[in-house]
């Protein structure tokens, strides 16, 4: 299997990072508060990147909480203070077990997408979940590249989707996160997804502008390279209107009676 694309330890992978977790933080944060976090919550996060979830649980929780940051890649997440009742360990989120009825609230965000066995994923999540804990997840879903009213830009994404795909990566995954999740045995909230319009220069062009990028080895010649200059160049020009991925925040919560084992 293709292994994951962006995994660059350099700066400009950090500043992508940054941009992504200025742009979904509120929203992923939005998420958890409608849960009423408990002080006393043990929460997990899988693929945590540089941390900042993990950071805002941890001070969110306070000192009878605890958080465990994780990623498969724990580079960022070790360069970077946070809270004492916050730890970091690397974890790879396929191959790596977690331990059963262990944690209230288990958080994944832009990882999913990533791993072609993703499904496993959120049952081994769901296993891990106390009874009564929720997972929340928040994936993109490139379905809505079709709102785009010029064609190139709609090409462009088609282009991407087809790319991820030969790469092991479904960026049209969103929409089939609460079926998957509901298949976990997890009850699922009713479920929103945010799809942003977005002006070149802005901070969502910046983000997906950085992206193209930071994958540029690895895309070869599977996309029209006159297909990407015009997407940079849109990303570039203020007078550009664009249509983001969607992003979807889908929690699920284990039923508050399950026996330990897994979720039913
Ligand atoms: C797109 S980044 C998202 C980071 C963070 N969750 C966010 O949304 O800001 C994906 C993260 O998943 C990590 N990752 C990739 N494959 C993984 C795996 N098999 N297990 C755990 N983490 C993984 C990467 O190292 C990276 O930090």
């Amino acid at each position: 299997m293709p292994s994951y694309v962006f995994a660059s330890n350099d700066d400009r992978e950090r500043h992508r990072l940054r941009c992504l977790a200025r742009l979904l933080d509120p929203m992923h944060r939005r998420a958890l508060e409608a849960l009423e976090i408990d002080s006393r919550w043990h929460a997990l996060e899988l693929g945590a990147g540089l941390g900042t979830m993990s950071a805002w649980l941890a001070h969110r929780t306070g000192p009878a909480g605890h958080v465990l940051a994780t990623d498969l890649n724990t580079r960022f997440l070790s360069q970077v203070s946070h809270p004492d009742n916050m730890t970091v360990e690397r974890l790879d989120a396929v191959h790596d077990p977690l331990p059963e009825s262990a944690f209230d609230l288990i958080t994944v965000r832009a990882l999913l997408h990533h791993l072609p066995e993703w499904r496993q994923v959120v049952k081994k999540c769901g296993h891990a979940l106390k009874p009564g804990g929720t997972l929340v997840v928040v994936e993109p879903d490139a379905t809505s590249g079709m709102l785009n009213v010029v064609p190139p830009h709609q090409r462009f994404w088609s282009a991407w989707c087809r790319w991820g795909r030969r790469e092991g990566i479904d960026f049209r995954l969103g929409h089939k996160l609460p079926g998957a999740m509901h298949a976990a045995g997890l009850d699922v909230a009713d479920t929103v997804m945010e799809v942003p319009f977005y002006h070149g220069g802005s901070a969502w062009a910046e983000f997906y502008s950085q992206t193209v990028d930071a994958a540029g080895p690895r895309l070869g010649d599977a996309i029209d390279p006159g297909l990407v200059a015009a997407f940079h160049e849109a990303s570039a020009d203020p007078d550009a209107l664009m249509c983001s991925l969607g992003w979807i925040a889908v929690s699920g919560r284990r039923a508050p009676g399950a026996c330990k084992g897994g979720a039913p």
